[in-house]
């Protein structure tokens, strides 16, 4: 993709820290036992499954098709842990993908946007965390809010969607 001088003049800045960072011991370990990148891989595959089903779980109750007898705080309660937790170890398994190959990521457009739609997600979540601890009633009872809560739900199930397919098209894209 064509990139402008500034963009050109960071990808620089980018592929010498990247190439630092592969000379490491640390990711030099990384890089030459076979198992590791695979096991770090299906780690990060476990940690997707438990965020995407938690996710779901809460937008189907956004959308009013599931747990229809229960509160929207009942559902934030029982899943945005699981959310949050598995997001800790996305942070960790991909950090340490990363760390293997630099280049490949840090030069990638997709991972970049893949990391922006992330920053997106996490900011809506916690907005949306917040606002429902601090006005519970509102959220579970207001019928008003059917027409927000089913928009937010559709939204971030599309970023989430999307995060998952940049993860693995990042494999298909040209890289510095
Ligand atoms: C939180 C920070 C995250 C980081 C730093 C990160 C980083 C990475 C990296 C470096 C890869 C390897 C890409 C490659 O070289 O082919 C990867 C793969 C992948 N990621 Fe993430 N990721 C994160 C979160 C997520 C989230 C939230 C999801 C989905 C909801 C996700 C879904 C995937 C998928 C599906 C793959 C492809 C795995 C494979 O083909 O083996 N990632 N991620």
């Amino acid at each position: 993709m064509q990139h402008s001088a500034a963009w050109l003049d960071m990808d620089r800045v980018i592929g010498e820290f990247s190439d630092w960072l592969s000379a490491t011991p640390f990711s030099l370990v990384i890089q030459t036992q076979e198992w590791i990148i695979p096991a770090i891989q299906s780690m990060h595959i476990m940690a997707v499954s438990v965020i995407m089903g938690s996710a779901i779980m809460i937008d189907l109750k956004l959308l009013g098709v599931a747990a229809r007898g229960s509160s929207i705080s009942d559902a934030n309660r029982r899943f945005l842990p699981w959310i949050w937790s598995a997001m800790g170890l996305l942070l960790l398994t991909g950090a340490l993908l990363t760390a293997a190959e630099p280049r490949r990521e840090l030069l990638n457009d997709i991972f970049r946007l893949k990391m922006g739609l992330i920053l997106l997600i996490v900011a809506v979540t916690a907005a949306f965390q917040h606002t429902v601890r601090r006005n519970s009633a509102a959220w579970d009872e207001d019928p008003g809010k059917k027409m927000p809560a089913r928009l937010l739900a559709i939204g971030s199930l599309a970023v989430w969607v999307a995060i998952l397919f940049c993860g693995r098209w990042i494999a298909y894209v040209e890289h510095g």
